[in-house]
């Protein structure tokens, strides 16, 4: 075994820091003192990344002016190992990734009924598949996330619905899907590793006209009607408010916008979670959903074997304990930070490259032979990308109460807020869309006793799939070498069947 000649307490404070790393480099000056040693990467361009929609819609603006700026973080024969022009991709935003791989993409701005604003991503098709200019599918700058777009295809949208509609979408009639991502990850990881290897990409060329969601708090959804994203106050969300609050209204969307009835929805990790809440307390959303695939469900967390979540666990005894001591509300995503985490991860740099990857396979299960070390730079140019402090320390109260219930506010408030002294469980007997589930054996958040109890509790369970890979871990599901082979295959089939 892998982990066994791996001793884990030098291990774990890296994972630690490097989970840690991502409150220090918020923006605000952080009362905590825990932390300042985590730093020192962050101090001189914590001003350039203060606010990363801003630096990614400049990026989306102005092409020419963020090329040097990314050359000049990242010379050459700093990253020998990891070819120049796949490197760049670390830097890239999706907009920007997909275009430059040759794939059509939009961007659409949704409005939550609680006045979030999220970006969503579409790839109507694949690559050269049609006569479409690519370069004339205008994506509109996210810096002006409320302007009405219009794209090649003259359908016009706004940011709460859809105004008009003219031409018809061909090659969307009945294969669009809406792909979910998992905590502190972006619509990115769908393409991170590239054309023919992120399902993203395999599905858009396979005929399917590819939705992704970025839920709020993330680097290209930290928009809101009302609330700044400086302000503590918009942070004040876990997966909870995305089950209530973004699936449905991505749902109303992307089912608005291209006429279907239902699309089906796959997820990763949290995109299962927030899936669920939605199933257990909106089940009249559940009617959009033709199936939904769940790769590696995070809903029970009680066998996690995680070191690091472990770790959180006692550390964070309760909510107020673990914020008081980080005195910060968000994960906010930084460039500074994946810069960083670039850097330290490089093929070349064998010491730091080799803390880097067992700090990910503590959080997320041992398995190197599926994970292509000159893509890691890249990998960490995107993830993570953001969120807020309570979506952890959610999943950390899953795992100390072995339950998946609401957010536990301390029994004071709890009883304001629920009527009860404890927050009340999710009903899964409720989720009635079909559900296929998908996991891997040697995942260190997702057990398989975990997933077999929602499998039980779930009314309709139409696939129970274990990837036949032993050492198949949580990342693996988005980056594994032979994800397609080992995964993808087998999602295709279940898409095909209920479409
Ligand atoms: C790893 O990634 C590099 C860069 O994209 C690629 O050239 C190489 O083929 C990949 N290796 C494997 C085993 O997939
Ligand atoms: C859960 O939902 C099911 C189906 O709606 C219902 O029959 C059951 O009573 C609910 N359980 C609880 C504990 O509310």
């Amino acid at each position: 075994m892998m982990e066994s000649d791996v001793s884990w307490v030098p291990v774990l404070l890296p994972a630690l820091l490097l989970l840690l790393c991502q409150y220090s480099c918020a923006t605000r000056p952080s009362p905590s003192t825990i932390l300042a040693p985590a730093l020192p990467s962050a101090a001189p361009g914590l001003a350039a990344a203060d606010d990363v929609a801003a630096a990614v819609a400049a990026t989306d603006a102005a092409p020419s002016t963020a090329a040097p700026a990314a050359a000049a973080a990242a010379p050459a024969d700093k990253y020998a190992h990891t070819p120049r022009e796949v490197l760049e991709d670390a830097s890239l935003s999706v907009p920007k990734l997909l275009k430059k791989y040759g794939y059509p993409v939009e961007n659409h701005v949704v409005m939550t009924e609680d006045g979030y604003l999220l970006t969503l991503h579409r790839v109507p098709h694949g690559a050269h598949s049609d006569s479409d200019d690519i370069n004339s599918n205008r994506v509109r700058s996210l810096r002006k996330p409320l302007r009405t777009t219009r794209n090649s295809r003259r359908r016009t949208f706004t940011s709460t619905g859809i105004k008009r509609k003219r031409g018809a979408a061909r090659h969307s009639a009945g294969r669009t899907v809406l792909l979910l991502p998992g905590m502190f990850c972006s619509s990115a990881v769908w393409f991170i590793m590239g054309p023919r290897k992120g399902l993203g990409y395999i599905l858009a060329d396979a005929g399917w006209d590819v939705w992704i969601a970025n839920p709020r708090g993330n680097r290209y959804s930290m928009g809101h009607v009302e609330i700044p994203s400086t302000d503590d106050k918009y942070w004040q969300f876990s997966w909870h408010e995305m089950g209530q609050y973004d699936v449905p209204a991505i749902l109303d969307y992307v089912t608005t916008a291209t006429d279907q009835a239902q699309v089906p929805v796959v997820g990763h990790s949290m995109g299962n979670t927030m899936m669920m809440v939605m199933g257990a307390l909106r089940p009249e959303y559940s009617r959009l959903v033709s199936v939904h695939v769940a790769l590696a469900p995070t809903v029970f967390l009680q066998h996690a074997q995680s070191p690091v979540l472990k770790g959180l666990a006692a550390l964070a005894p309760t909510v107020s304990t673990l914020t008081a001591m980080l005195g910060v509300h968000s994960l906010r995503p930084t460039l500074t930070l994946n810069e960083a985490l670039k850097q330290l991860c490089r093929e070349e740099a064998v010491v730091t490259q080799r803390i880097c990857k067992n700090a990910a396979f503590m959080l997320l299960g041992f398995d190197a032979e599926q994970l292509n070390a000159t893509m890691f730079p890249v990998i960490m140019g995107h993830v993570p990308s953001g969120g807020s402090t309570r979506t952890l320390l959610h999943y950390v109260q899953s795992f100390t109460s072995g339950d998946f219930r609401q957010f536990d506010l301390g029994a004071k408030r709890n009883l304001a807020k629920y009527g009860q002294a404890q927050p009340p469980a999710y009903n899964l007997s409720r989720v009635d869309f079909p559900v296929a589930i998908s996991v891997g054996e040697n995942d260190w958040l997702d057990s398989m006793e975990d997933v077999q109890r929602i499998a039980k509790l779930l009314p309709n369970v139409v696939d129970f799939y274990r990837v036949p890979w032993p050492k198949f871990n949580h990342m693996d599901h988005l980056f594994a070498i032979d994800a397609k082979e080992l995964e993808y295959d087998h999602v295709m089939e279940i898409l095909e069947r209920f479409s």
